[in-house]
């Protein structure tokens, strides 16, 4: 069982606004979010299993690693989950808890309700006495839905806090705070920043799963707002910007290309060569992400990583806030 606090009708209302702003812009962008409908979470699932996406392996071990550590020092009793998508490195954190006996409920909450569907399908079976309670939403406007009580973790994995621009990052952030008692638990995931020959090709795989990822919001245009996209005439570029400690993932069309927005009425044109942004995937320094926290009410009380440094997974502490 779902609670849906994004049917397909607000989908329809966000697309819409997201689509008019972004595509009739001077710079074109498309947001993120659109990525994840059932064939972009399995695409994106297929992503985690890619040898140069290391990120999704990388935040595993450390997870495995201090799992125990994590649950003696939270007793959570609710792990709430942003960003879910198929819960699958989240399994070693219930584990943990259920272990030291202290977990009840865990809320998975996602925007892509084919991903968390099955998630908590495959949850329900291999784990009978927890409590499943599974959130269609939006994280950046639907923190209020998750549940109150005691003793709350809050994860937060897989790097996706990146794909918010900084000033996203520290509303929501602000906003988290706003929803968690004052000692109640936040499990972040960032990337870290790194030598670009290494994080480019977690971007840009040799198979072209990410090309596929990346046009697939073409795909979720055409359907749903009936569009014309010519998904084949845009290529994937993926670039590390230095001075944000970014990577910027873009659709390029190849020719020029004229393009009908039905349900909007639009037309929107594209110069052979024009680039448009669909996502940003911000990397991180410690020192950085402990004050991003401190701003928005959080203290950094643990800090794991892996022996090369790729990944990092925080653990920070609601505090009192003046
Ligand atoms: N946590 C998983 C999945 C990461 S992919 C992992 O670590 O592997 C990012 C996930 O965030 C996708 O499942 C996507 O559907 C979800 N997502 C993206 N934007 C979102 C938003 N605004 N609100 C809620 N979920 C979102
Ligand atoms: N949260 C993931 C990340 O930033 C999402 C992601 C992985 C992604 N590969 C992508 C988003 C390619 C867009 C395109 O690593």
């Amino acid at each position: 069982m779902l609670e849906i606090h994004l049917d397909d009708s607000d989908i329809d209302r966000e697309l819409r606004a997201d689509v008019t702003t972004g595509l009739t812009a001077a710079g074109k962008w498309l947001p993120p979010k659109w990525f994840y409908d059932a064939r972009g979470s399995e695409l994106f699932e297929q992503i985690t299993r890619l040898p140069e996406y290391y990120p999704t392996r990388t935040e595993r071990s450390i997870l495995a690693s201090h799992a125990l550590e994590f649950a003696r020092i939270t007793e959570a009793k609710t792990l709430i989950e942003l960003g879910s998508g198929s819960s699958e490195k989240t399994r070693i954190l219930l584990d943990a808890l259920l272990q030291r006996g202290t977990l009840g409920s865990f809320v998975p909450l996602d925007v892509s309700d084919a991903a968390l569907e099955e998630a908590v399908a495959g949850l329900a079976v291999d784990y009978p006495g927890l409590t499943v309670r599974g959130v269609v939403g939006d994280m950046t406007r639907h923190l209020h839905h998750i549940p109150d009580g005691d003793n709350r973790v809050v994860a937060f994995l897989g790097g996706t806090i990146g794909n918010l621009a900084p000033a996203e990052r520290a509303a929501f952030l602000g906003n988290l705070r706003g929803v968690l008692h004052e000692g109640e638990w936040l499990l972040l995931g960032t990337d870290l920043v790194k030598d670009p020959a290494v994080v480019v090709p977690a971007y840009d795989d040799a198979a072209g799963v990410t090309a596929e990822f990346n046009r697939n919001v073409l795909r979720v245009i055409n359907r749903r707002l009936a569009a014309d996209f010519d998904v084949d005439a845009f290529a994937h570029v993926a670039l590390w910007n230095a001075e944000q400690e970014w990577i910027e993932m873009r659709l390029r069309a190849t020719t020029a290309q004229h393009v009908q927005v039905r349900e909007l009425g639009l037309t929107v044109d594209f110069a052979a060569g024009e680039e448009m942004r669909t996502e940003i995937s911000a990397k991180f320094r410690q020192a950085g992400l402990a004050a991003e926290l401190s701003q928005a009410g959080f203290a950094l009380r643990h800090w794991w990583t892996d022996p090369d440094g790729l990944f990092g997974v925080s653990l920070a502490q609601a505090v009192a806030t003046s």
